[in-house]
C-alpha cells in the first residue's frame, strides 16, 4: 500500500558507534503512528543512483506540537546506507510510510522474549519502548537478548537496560557479554519459559532466524520474526520480497516481506 512520501530535512544523522548511524527527520504530524515493526522506505530527495529508496526499521518515534521526529538506526552495508552516512543536518530525503504490518500484541504473556541479532535491534527496541508504556507489564516480564558479532556492533544497549530488567549480550567473539550465538544462549534457557505463557519476538539476519525455527521447529512457542529481504517497491507492487510461507490453510503460498510483513509468525516460514 503507498502512503504519502515525505519529503523533509535531516535534523540528524550521528555515528553512534562504527559503521552504524542514528538519523532523525522531522516528519509532517500527519505522519501516521507506527506500530513496532514497521517501516519507512528512504531515499535521497532528487538522487538517481541508486534510484530505489531503501527499507529502514522505525526505531524510535515521537509526536510533537507541530511536528513528529521519525528516528532510524542503521549499519552502512553498501552504496545506499553509505550515501544515507554521508548526509548531514538540512539535507533532504524522501520517506514513504509507516509501511508493512507491526508485531501482533494481543494478550498479556507472562514473559516476553526478544531475540535480535546486530541491526535487529532496532525494531524490537521500538517495541520494547511500546511494551515498557503498558501499566500491566512489569520490566521483568522482558527478557532480551542481544547478539553481535562483536562489541562494537552492540548498538542501543543504553537506552534498553532502562526498560527490561533482564538483558543478555552474547558475541560470536565474546569482546561484549557471553561468547555465544544469540540463539544458543536463548536456547540454553528456553527452559525457564513455557509456550503458554511466553511470546516471542526476533528480527535479525536470515541464518539467525533460520537457526531460531530449528530450535524452536515442533515447540509450541508463539514467535513472531521481521523479516529482511532486498526491496525494490516496498509497496507490494513488484513481488520482488517474495519468500515461501505456509497460507492460513496450510498450503504453499508467496507471500510478500513488504506489504504481508515484515512480520511472519515463524512456525509459517517455509525454509526450503
Ligand atoms: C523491513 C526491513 C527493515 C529493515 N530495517 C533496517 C534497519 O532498521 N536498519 C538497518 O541498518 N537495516 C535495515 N534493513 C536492511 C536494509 O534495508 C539494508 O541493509 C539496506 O537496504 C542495504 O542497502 P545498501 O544499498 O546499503 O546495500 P546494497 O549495496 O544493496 O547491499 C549490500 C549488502 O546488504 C545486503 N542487503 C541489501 N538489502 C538488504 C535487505 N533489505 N535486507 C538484508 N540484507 C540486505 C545485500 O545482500 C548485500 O550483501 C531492513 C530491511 C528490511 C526489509
Ligand atoms: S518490494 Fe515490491 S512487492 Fe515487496
Amino acid at each position: 500500500m503507498t502512503k504519502d512520501i515525505y519529503i523533509r530535512e535531516i535534523s540528524s544523522n550521528e555515528e553512534i558507534q562504527e559503521d552504524c548511524f542514528l538519523m532523525k527527520v522531522k516528519v509532517a504530524s500527519s505522519f501516521e503512528n507506527p506500530l513496532p515493526g514497521q517501516f519507512v522506505m528512504i531515499r535521497i530527495a532528487g538522487l538517481n543512483d541508486p534510484f530505489l529508496s531503501r527499507p529502514i526499521s522505525i526505531y524510535s518515534f515521537s509526536r510533537g506540537r507541530n511536528y513528529c521526529l521519525l528516528e532510524m538506526l542503521y549499519r552502512v552495508v553498501g552504496k545506499g546506507t553509505q550515501i544515507m552516512a554521508g548526509l548531514i543536518k538540512g539535507l533532504q530525503v524522501e520517506i514513504n510510510g509507516p509501511l508493512g504490518n507491526g508485531f501482533e500484541i494481543s494478550d498479556v504473556k507472562k514473559n516476553i522474549v526478544f531475540i535480535a541479532g546486530g541491526i535487529g535491534i532496532a525494531p524490537l527496541s521500538l517495541l520494547i519502548e511500546h511494551l515498557s508504556r503498558r501499566s500491566d507489564l512489569s520490566p521483568s516480564a522482558m527478557t532480551l537478548y542481544m547478539g553481535a558479532q562483536s562489541a562494537a556492533a552492540i548498538v542501543g544497549l543504553d537506552k534498553l537496560q532502562k526498560l527490561c530488567r533482564s538483558i543478555n549480550v552474547c558475541t560470536d567473539d565474546g569482546t561484549i557479554g557471553i561468547k555465544s550465538l544469540v540463539t544458543q544462549s536463548f536456547q540454553k534457557d528456553m527452559k525457564k519459559f513455557t509456550p503458554a505463557n511466553t511470546v516471542i519476538y526476533a528480527c535479525g539476519p536470515k541464518e539467525m532466524i533460520k537457526s531460531l525455527a530449528k530450535i524452536l521447529n515442533k515447540s509450541k512457542f508463539n514467535c513472531q520474526v521481521s523479516l529482511e529481504e532486498r526491496m525494490a517497491c516496498g509497496t507490494g507492487a513488484c513481488m520482488g520480497c517474495a519468500v515461501a510461507v505456509k497460507n492460513q490453510k496450510g498450503v504453499f503460498d508467496y507471500k510478500r516481506v513488504c506489504a504481508d510483513g515484515p512480520v511472519f509468525n515463524l512456525a509459517d516460514i517455509i525454509w526450503e
